[in-house]
Parts: C-alpha cells; structure tokens; sequence
C-alpha cells in the first residue's frame, strides 16, 4: 500500500500520519507540501513527518505525474485553508484548492491511483436555517473559500469510476491539539483566549451554529475514506463528516471552556449584526456508511487537551490573534519579508 498525503504539514495534516502509521505500519506514506508552515511547530520532540517513508517539498500547482507511480490512495489535504485566507489570496485559493485538486484527481486516474480522499467543508452550506443541512441541501457558499471546496467536488464527480473512487469528506469545523496548533479556529480560539487572559469574548451574539469535528477524528474518517469499498456509498460520495451531537451554537462552546477551565469571564456581543455563517449539519450518512469510525472524542476532553497542550507551551501571549499561530499572519509575514512572492511561491525557487 502507498499513500499519498499533500497538505501534510499542516494543522490537521499530523494527526492524519500518526492515524494511517498506525493503521498501515508497512505502507510507503508520502508526503507533499508547500512547507508553509513547516516550522510552526507544538510541543514536538520530533517532526511529524517521521512518520513517513518520503517528504517532498513542492507545490501542487506544479506536482508531476511520476510521484503517483504505484501510488493507491491520495489524501488531498493542500489547501489555502481558511475563510480570512481565502478572502486575502482569492485567486490562489481557486488556484490551488480547485484547480490544483482537479488536475491531480486526472493525473491520479491515469495514474490507476484507487482511492482519492479530498477533504471538503461544511462551510459550503453557509447560510442560517434551523433545519440541519443534509447531503442534498442546497450550497450557499458565502466565500471564496467555500466556493473552492463546491467547484472542486463539482468537477471531482465526473472523473470516478468503478475503478476511481473519490470520496469528498465535508468536515466540520476542525478543533483539538495538534502537533501544528492553529489557534484561528473558533474553539481553539476560546481555550486560547481563556488560558491566555481569563476572559472569552464573543464578537457575535453566540447565536450562530458551528458543527465541529476533532482533528484526531478527522484523520479517522480519512483512514475509512482511503478503504471505503464502493457498495458502500458508491463510486463518488459527497458525505458530511462530524456527528450530530458536535452541533453547537458558539455561546455554548464558550460556556464550555469556561466549566473546563474556572475564573473564565465569557461577555456575548448583545447588539452584533446576526452572522450569516451559521448552519447545522446532519451527520446521519456518515454515522449510517461508517459505523466503525465514528467520531469518538467529546468536547470536554478536547478542551482539555487544548488546555493542557498551550500550558506545556508556556502559552500566555492574549495578544496570539497576531502570532505565527494564525495561517494568516504565518503567510503574510512570509511575504511582507520577500520570503514567499505575490503568488505565494518560494521566492528562493
Ligand atoms: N481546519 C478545518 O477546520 C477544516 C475543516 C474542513 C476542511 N478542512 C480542510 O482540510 C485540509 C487541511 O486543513 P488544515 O486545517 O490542516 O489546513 P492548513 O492550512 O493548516 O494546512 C494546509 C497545508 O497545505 C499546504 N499547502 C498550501 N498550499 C499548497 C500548495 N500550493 N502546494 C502544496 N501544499 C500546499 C500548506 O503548506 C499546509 O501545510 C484543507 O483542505 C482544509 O480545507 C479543514
């Protein structure tokens, strides 16, 4: 078995190497990324990308058809992975989530690649509506990237086949402690915020509902994604991959971190303007394809973790919405000093 994982040195990207090492200790896992945030390492005695047989460094925009020879499974997780970032790096955001990701599902057919994982979003649902999004609910993306997550598994559909099976994991929001912690993801924020200053403010109402997922049970779903026979979804499968007891609204993830962590004060923004980024997401199909991988931590504990991880960090910094713990300011500090070019290339290369 041969696997291939873009996008490895990310945030989520760890977790997934540990899981199929785990899964797969004779594989040939192969990583590829861009190495953005390489050095953005949490609480690590040794890279992440041990784990592997082969780390490339390159861009998925440039990848060639020779390093998926022999290859089974792809996990494609590059992406410029964020809604700031996509609003930031439009372009580049269609560029390499959407065309690049297209471009290597053709190349991984040809390749008589087997199984193709790409790692979508819940956030193509956008809009508020108390009824939970299914499946076949209508996409309302409401950024650039969403829009990239919809065009990409638009165009995805047509390439599978008896022999190419693409399976698209529309994820919840991402959360938890990671060897490459990100803290500009809404739980993560909270656990940040109330460690770093005893205080949670929500800019919002705390109305808006956030579905989450778990890194470490994200990388669980990718592990039944890779293996997934097609009686069992069919060739192409779009899924929501969370479970429906993650449904939270943001006040309540907030009041959360406050029982887990005492003296936190939590102030709500009474008189903000609704936020259009609120959905509930169904997670039935996945719980009903994938019985054995069902997401299996809880909040608390993952608060916890998060918790205890930023303490093993030393973290104290309230100021970290501007600290290499965002992608955002990784990328533009990376540019601001000539580092990465306008279109985020290395300009070294
Ligand atoms: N974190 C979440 O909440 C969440 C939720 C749903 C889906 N996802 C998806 O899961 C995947 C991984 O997310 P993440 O949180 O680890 O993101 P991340 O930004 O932490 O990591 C993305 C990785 O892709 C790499 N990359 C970016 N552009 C590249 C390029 N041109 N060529 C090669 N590599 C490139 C980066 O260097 C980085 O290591 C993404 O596709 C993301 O959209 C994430």
């Amino acid at each position: 078995m041969k696997i291939l994982i873009t996008g490895n040195m990310g945030y989520v990207g760890p977790g997934v190497v540990d899981e199929l090492r785990s899964k797969y200790p004779n594989a040939t896992l192969i990583g590829y990324d861009m190495g953005y945030f390489a050095k953005c390492l949490t609480n690590v005695d040794i890279l992440p990308e041990n784990k592997l047989d082969q780390q490339y460094f390159g861009d998925i925009r440039d990848i060639k058809a020779e390093l998926l020879d022999g290859v089974d499974a792809i996990v494609n997780l590059a992406a410029i992975s964020n809604d700031p970032m996509g609003k930031k790096f439009e372009d580049i955001t269609l560029d390499v989530n959407y065309r690049s990701g297209i471009e290597l599902a053709k190349m991984a057919k040809n390749a008589g690649v087997r199984s193709f994982v790409f790692a979508s979003s819940c956030s193509m649902y956008g809009a508020a509506e108390e009824k939970p999004k299914t499946e076949d609910s209508t996409l309302n993306p409401l950024t650039a990237y969403a829009r990239s997550k919809v065009a990409t598994e638009k165009d995805l559909a047509p390439l599978a086949d008896e022999s190419f099976t693409i399976t698209c994991l529309r994820f919840a929001t991402a959360c938890g402690m990671s060897n490459r912690l990100r803290l500009d993801l809404v739980l993560n924020d909270f656990v940040a915020a109330a460690v770093a200053s005893k205080k949670i403010t929500i800019l919002s109402d705390g109305t808006p509902w956030r579905p989450l997922i778990n890194v470490k049970d994200m990388a669980r779903a990718i592990d039944w994604a890779i293996g997934r026979n097609q009686d069992n979804g069919g060739a192409f499968l779009a899924v929501n991959t969370g479970s429906n007891e993650w449904n939270y609204q943001v006040k309540d993830l907030a009041n959360a971190v406050a029982e887990v962590i005492p003296g936190v004060d939590v102030s709500i923004n009474v008189n903000a303007e609704p936020d259009k980024r609120s959905y509930k997401v169904n997670f039935d199909l996945y719980k009903k394809l994938a019985p054995d991988h069902q997401p299996i931590r809880d909040l608390k504990t993952s608060i916890q973790e998060l918790k205890e991880g930023l303490e093993a960090m030393s973290f104290q910094d309230e100021d970290f919405r501007n600290s290499q713990l965002m992608r955002l300011k990784v990328l533009t500090q990376l540019q601001d000093g000539s580092t990465l070019d306008d279109n985020l290339k290395w300009n070294h290369r």
